[in-house]
């Protein structure tokens, strides 16, 4: 039993969607949530800079007293968490495009979508090289996550944009779309209208909750009597 709250944090607005999940499965955990916001986007940055933006927040949580750190960005999950456990502990549960849940004997193509830092990490090349069934299309996207940032209020203006960056894949019999970066969640029903309603998207925040869950059982840090409040933060 341990009452501290669960560390959790993205460049944005992204990790809000896995923030939703582990409220409604961890309704007694209280939470702080860190909009690294004038540091974004982290996905055209360099490795560089997102693994030291990765350890500055996560030392700032740990500051706060956070028991465990969700990193809900697949970029920086990608760059930096293996160093982060190796500095800090086991403590920390990341998110990664959910590669294997696509490949489901299903026909079609598979398109994933992902920032440009994440598709050079070596975690996102040796997942992609083990699932990979000759049917995946990877396509990294520079300013998609700064364009569900900005329009976040009215993400269906965002329709155009979308229908733009997935032009060339139409007619292509893409029947999964994964997504590899957690701000892409706010754009799925785009996306099935633009590509075909039967097209399936897949998302990580029920994987990463759960595995939270289970992290904190393992460890005996559930928390059982907070009120399951969240302070946001922004750096
Ligand atoms: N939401 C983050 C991810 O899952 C990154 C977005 C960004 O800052 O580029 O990759």
């Amino acid at each position: 039993m341990n009452e501290k709250p669960i560390g959790i944090f993205d460049s944005g607005v992204g990790g809000l969607k896995i923030l939703a999940q582990l409220r409604k499965i961890l309704p007694t955990e209280n939470f702080i949530y860190v909009f690294d916001r004038s540091h974004a986007p982290y996905g055209t940055k360099s490795t560089r800079f997102v693994a030291k933006r990765a350890k500055r927040v996560s030392e700032f949580l740990l500051g706060k007293g956070a028991k465990l750190i969700v990193v809900a960005c697949n970029t920086a999950t990608g760059v930096a968490i293996e160093g982060l456990r190796k500095e800090y502990g086991d403590i920390f549960v990341g998110v990664e495009p959910p590669i294997k849940r696509a490949v489901d004997g299903r026909e079609g193509k598979t398109l994933v979508l992902l920032t440009p830092v994440t598709a050079r990490q070596q975690k996102f090349v040796k997942l992609f090289e083990r699932y990979n069934d000759g049917s995946f299309i990877v396509s990294p996207q520079p300013y998609l996550a700064s364009e569900i940032e900005r329009k976040f209020v009215c993400l269906h203006e965002l329709e155009g944009y979308v229908r733009a960056i997935l032009l060339p894949f139409r007619g292509q019999n893409v029947t999964k779309v994964v997504l590899g970066c957690t701000h892409y969640y706010y754009i799925a029903d785009i996306i099935r209208k633009v590509l075909g309603e039967n097209v399936t998207v897949f998302t990580a925040q029920e994987g990463v909750a759960n595995r939270v869950k289970e992290v904190l059982t393992k460890k005996d840090l559930l928390a059982t009597k907070n009120k399951g409040f969240v302070k946001y933060i922004y750096l």
